[in-house]
């Protein structure tokens, strides 16, 4: 997605990581690059909601600053006349849910998230999810089958499959999925 604002001064790397302070990493302190920064998490949360056909966004600026999430976003640096575009994001975090084990049991637990995850429309199946998703899982340094997932999409599905032969397991209550290996090590939720 392009801006009519320079995307490789406002986001440094490739891929860089946001959390609730929504700090730009150029332009420290500059209100400008501030409300970009938030110019850009709109929009993409918005073609998000928009790809998910669902009725708003999940990911905000506003809601980030009152959240403990992570939001990944990935840049192309060579497009748009060498300004740079934004390709995708992808937001993590722990909920508290109530998870059905193996025997049907509800386990109060904290898991990591995945809770928004976008590639524009232009860039999609060329390589870039698998990219960026990859960038995360080492960040955050935890198996793909440890996350449980909201609502995922059916490309979300098939991607998960196709990258991570993750398959979905134990139907659960709430929208939120979980895969083969979940219980297993599963990481300290603290
Ligand atoms: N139809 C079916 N599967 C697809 C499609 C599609 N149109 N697009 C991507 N995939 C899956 C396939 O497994 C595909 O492999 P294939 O081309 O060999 O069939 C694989 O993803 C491609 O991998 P990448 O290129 O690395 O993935 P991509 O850059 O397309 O990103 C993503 C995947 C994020 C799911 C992207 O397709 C997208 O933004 N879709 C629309 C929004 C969406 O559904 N997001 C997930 C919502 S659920 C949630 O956020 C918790």
């Amino acid at each position: 997605m392009e801006f009519d604002f320079n995307i490789n001064q406002l986001i440094r790397n490739v891929i860089s990581v946001f959390d609730r302070t929504l700090q730009p990493h150029h332009n420290v302190g500059d209100n400008t690059s501030k409300q970009n920064l938030e110019v850009v998490i709109d929009a993409m949360g918005k073609a998000s909601a928009k790809a998910q056909g669902l009725g708003g966004a999940i990911t905000t600026a506003y809601k980030m600053r009152y959240s403990d999430h992570r939001l990944y976003i990935m840049k192309e640096s060579h497009s748009n006349s060498g300004r740079g575009s934004v390709v995708g994001i992808l937001k993590v975090g722990r909920k508290v849910l109530f998870v059905l084990d193996h025997h049907s049991n509800q386990v109060e637990m904290k898991p990591m998230c995945i809770l928004d995850f976008y590639v524009h429309e232009s860039c999609q199946r060329r390589g870039y999810g698998k990219q960026l998703f990859q960038h995360m899982l080492n960040a955050e340094s935890i198996e793909p089958q440890h996350f449980a997932i909201d609502r995922p999409s059916k490309k979300f599905t098939s991607f998960l499959m196709k990258h991570y032969r993750l398959r979905a397991t134990i139907p659960q209550v709430n929208n939120f999925v979980i895969f083969e290996g979940f219980f297993k090590n599963q990481p300290d939720s603290s």
